[in-house]
């Protein structure tokens, strides 16, 4: 099996080589990777000297290089993306372009190729928000609220056209937020986590009593393998952890965690259009796949944590530079 994994720099695609790696050890794995501010080689770097590895440095958006690499590919799974949802308030161009035309690019690649599985790594955000009660299912209507969750939502509509129009064999996941090893520390957990570590304050949105429903990146990697494997073409899966927390809930525990002072906690203005609630039901993956989360939150919180005190070097050069402009822009303050 040759399989072509884009935005494998990125969180969860580096999570997805690495699993490949481990657990599919005879599959040839090509990584194409723009290497954006959220992209990594450091991520990569268990990876790069395995003999079945390939990282290819280029955009999604560029149909030459995607034709290109297609030629021996059995399936993609395309996870590059623009994924974080305050970038996408500051401006959109970027998620426009990589989300939406970047995977209309990779379709046709793919589909010129006779590729046989294209499996889209799409998010819970394009379901909107949920009041109190209820949970997402794959019948939820499309209801975006972010120029993020928009531009996620017309990429999975492509995907859906070129399987009705084309029988091209399409797969979506849609999975609700993860955390674990190599995030981006501009998401809540790392963000909150590695401030901490720096005795720095932590920036709670609004009330704090935002819901989500969290899912260690590893089970999500496992379920995306489990529908590039398994999954009918046309299929839409959810994953997520019936595991939802407030966002002041995961503030307090890691602070507890890690023994520092609630002081640290400041609450700061809200995100604009802040989605309130959201919760997945991930029945339809493990009653048809087999799927099941395996790590515990609590657990899962822990080791996530160590992980970060130990690879500090790794997030110290993310935080330098260009991290620090945005800070000031998203936070209005000096990091
Ligand atoms: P990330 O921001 O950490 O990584 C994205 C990767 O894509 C980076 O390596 C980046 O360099 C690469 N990339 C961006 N634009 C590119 C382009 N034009 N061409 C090639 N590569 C490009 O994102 P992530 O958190 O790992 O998310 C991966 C996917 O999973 C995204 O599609 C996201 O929508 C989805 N998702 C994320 C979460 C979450 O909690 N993080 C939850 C559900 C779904
Ligand atoms: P985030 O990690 O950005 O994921 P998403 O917006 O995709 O769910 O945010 C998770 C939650 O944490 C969300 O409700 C917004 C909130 N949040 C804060 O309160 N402060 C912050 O600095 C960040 C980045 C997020």
């Amino acid at each position: 099996m040759n399989v072509l994994v884009t935005g494998g720099a990125g969180f969860i695609g580096c999570n997805f080589v690495h699993l490949l790696l481990a657990e599919r050890p005879d599959w040839r794995i090509v990584c194409l990777d723009a290497l954006t501010y959220a992209g990594n080689l450091a991520n990569l770097e268990a990876a790069r000297d395995q003999a079945n590895f390939r990282f290819v440095k280029g955009d999604i958006c560029d149909a030459a290089v995607a034709g290109e690499l297609m030629a021996d590919i059995d399936a993609v799974v395309n996870f590059a993306a623009e994924s974080h949802v305050d970038r996408s308030i500051l401006g959109c161009q970027e998620f426009i372009r990589t989300n939406i035309q970047g995977t209309q690019v990779l379709l046709d690649a793919a589909r010129r190729a006779s590729v046989r599985r294209f499996v889209q790594v799409s998010t819970d955000e394009v379901y909107g928000s949920l009041g109190a009660e209820g949970r997402f299912t794959e019948q939820t209507p499309l209801a975006p609220n972010s120029p993020y969750s928009a531009s996620k939502a017309a990429a999975d509509m492509l995907v859906q056209a070129y399987h009705h129009t084309y029988g091209f064999a399409t797969l979506i996941t849609r999975c609700s937020n993860n955390y674990g090893p190599y995030q981006f520390p501009e998401k809540l957990i790392p963000l909150f986590v590695t401030n901490l570590l720096a005795d720095k304050k932590v920036p709670v949105y609004g009330d704090g009593q935002n819901v989500r429903d969290w899912l260690h990146v590893s089970d999500h990697c496992r379920a995306v393998l489990c529908v590039l494997e398994q999954g009918p073409p046309g299929a839409v899966y959810n994953i997520g952890g019936n595991n939802e927390r407030a966002n002041i809930e995961i503030t307090k525990k890691l602070i507890e965690l890690l023994g520092k002072d609630e002081s640290l906690m400041e609450f700061v203005p809200d995100r604009l259009g802040h989605d309130r609630r959201y919760a997945i039901d991930a029945g339809k993956i493990q009653r048809e796949l087999g799927w099941e989360p395996r790590i515990d939150f609590a657990q899962g919180l822990k080791n996530t944590i160590q992980w970060y005190i130990d690879h500090e070097p790794w997030w110290q050069a993310i935080k330098s530079g260009d991290y620090r402009q945005y800070y000031q822009r998203q936070y209005g303050t000096a990091l």
